[in-house]
């Protein structure tokens, strides 16, 4: 049992052991992770915080004007009432639509009709319902958002793995996935493959996808059930010539026995409206029976769970996929205010002057890049970094850190590093 959850249970035993008898098993293993919640809660009041997964100006919210007015233009019958379990059927139709113009390779008969989710946490926690039994493996990279050890660690007791993404100079690599698959002899895995990768900002390129995409379908040949959960939370992040199109699609093309591709994708990054609470799920399959029947399920296991989502949440995304001029011209200046950043950061963070301070891991899209920090522990780095500078990033392990260029001002990034640098000195002579 995790630590902190331990805690929890001998805590209640003293002030309510009534109460701690009462836990089911699932309520004595369950937990709050001192993830990048805690971490960001602490950076709150630093001037320049680099620890949220959102995209924010120095004084505001990053958004688009059409969606922060859009309950002007809304009648009440589309607030009020319930939406259905399996979200507005409109909605379902315009997110697909989306889906099609964005993956030109994809084909409307070869996937099911999107499901709205209360967001894309709500579709990980479905899927783990659906397709994840204790004991079951769980293949990460180990580079990954900590919420998926809670998700289907704690709540399903599922065994995870991991392999590497980047080699020893902070490369990306497909060679620890293709290793991992090839040596794999159970009988089923469910692999998370998230690019934009959180936390380190990188999607694989064509050729790359290639590669990943082969050594899936190879194991789904040689009789293992891969369950493939594409969490494209940051889908259309991309700044460089990378693979724009889901790798749900280069899956769901191979149309592969034994093979399940599962895509989860909403308007959390993608439209900047992370309150908003609005995701999909979608199935890689063209069977219409089979279409149906996972269809089915999930309005189930909604109904069972949060009955149905967020009315108002789902007419605005609604509304701004119907009125797509100005909406899309405002998301894709976010989307060039993200990039700008990025081409600062990235002109910043391999500068000579840094190298004795940290090697960064390739980065490429998304919100954030990740740094392996030399001779200092990233958790002093955090406390200190807020302490003395006033700047907040997340300590992701015993070796690297997350910054989240997307919350720092194109210009203060070149001082935002150098601070960070200058903080690392400041450890590196002290232990010395
Ligand atoms: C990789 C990844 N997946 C999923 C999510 C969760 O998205 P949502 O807020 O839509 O539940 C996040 C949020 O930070 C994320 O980074």
């Amino acid at each position: 049992m995790n630590p902190l959850a331990l805690d929890l249970n001998e805590k209640l035993s003293k002030s309510n052991p009534n109460v701690a008898d009462m836990l089911s098993d699932l309520g004595k293993l369950i937990y709050y992770p001192k993830g990048i919640l805690s971490q960001s809660a602490e950076a709150k009041s630093t001037k320049y915080n680099a620890t949220i997964g959102m995209a924010t100006y120095s004084d505001r919210k990053m958004y688009a004007d059409t969606l922060n007015d859009v309950f002007h233009h809304l009648e009440p019958d589309e607030i009020f009432p319930y939406a259905p379990p399996q979200g507005l059927e409109s909605l379902r139709d315009l997110w697909q639509q989306k889906m099609l113009k964005e993956n030109p390779d994809l084909k409307k008969e070869d996937f099911s009709r999107p499901i709205a989710t209360n967001a894309l946490t709500h579709g990980l926690s479905i899927v783990g319902d659906m397709f994840a039994d204790s004991g079951d493996t769980l293949l990460l990279p180990t580079h990954n958002w900590g919420n998926y050890k809670l998700v289907y660690s704690t709540r399903h007791s599922v065994d995870i793995e991991t392999y590497n993404i980047f080699d020893e100079s902070g490369n990306f690599t497909t060679d620890g996935l293709v290793k991992h698959l090839e040596n794999y002899e159970k009988d089923k895995v469910i692999l998370i493959l998230n690019y934009p990768n959180n936390p380190t900002g990188y999607t694989p390129n064509k050729e790359e996808v290639k590669v990943m995409v082969e050594a899936i379908q190879s194991l789904a040949e040689r009789g293992t059930n891969v369950i493939a959960i594409v969490d494209d939370a940051y889908y259309g992040l991309f700044y460089e010539d990378v693979y724009t199109q889901s790798l749900f699609t280069a899956l769901t093309n191979l149309q592969q026995e034994n093979l399940l591709p599962i895509r989860l994708d909403g308007a959390t990054k993608e439209f900047f409206a992370w309150g908003l609470r609005v995701g999909f799920i979608t199935f890689g399959v063209n069977d219409e029976t089979t279409k149906q029947v996972l269809e089915a399920k999930v309005k189930g296991l909604i109904r069972s769970n949060i009955s149905s989502g967020p009315m108002p949440s789902q007419s605005a995304v609604k509304y701004v996929l119907e009125h797509p001029e100005t909406f899309e011209k405002e998301i894709q200046h976010n989307i060039d205010t993200l990039q700008a950043r990025y081409e600062v950061t990235k002109s910043v963070v391999y500068d000579e002057k840094y190298k004795k301070f940290w090697q960064p891991y390739d980065f490429n899209s998304g919100y954030f890049m990740a740094v392996k920090v030399q001779d200092v522990k990233p958790e002093e780095l955090r406390e200190h970094l807020i302490e003395h500078y006033s700047i907040g990033i997340i300590a992701l392990n015993a070796t690297d850190i997350r910054i989240a260029f997307s919350c720092i001002e194109k210009d203060d990034i070149p001082y935002v590093f150098d601070m960070i640098a200058k903080a690392i000195e400041d450890l590196q002579a002290k232990s010395e």
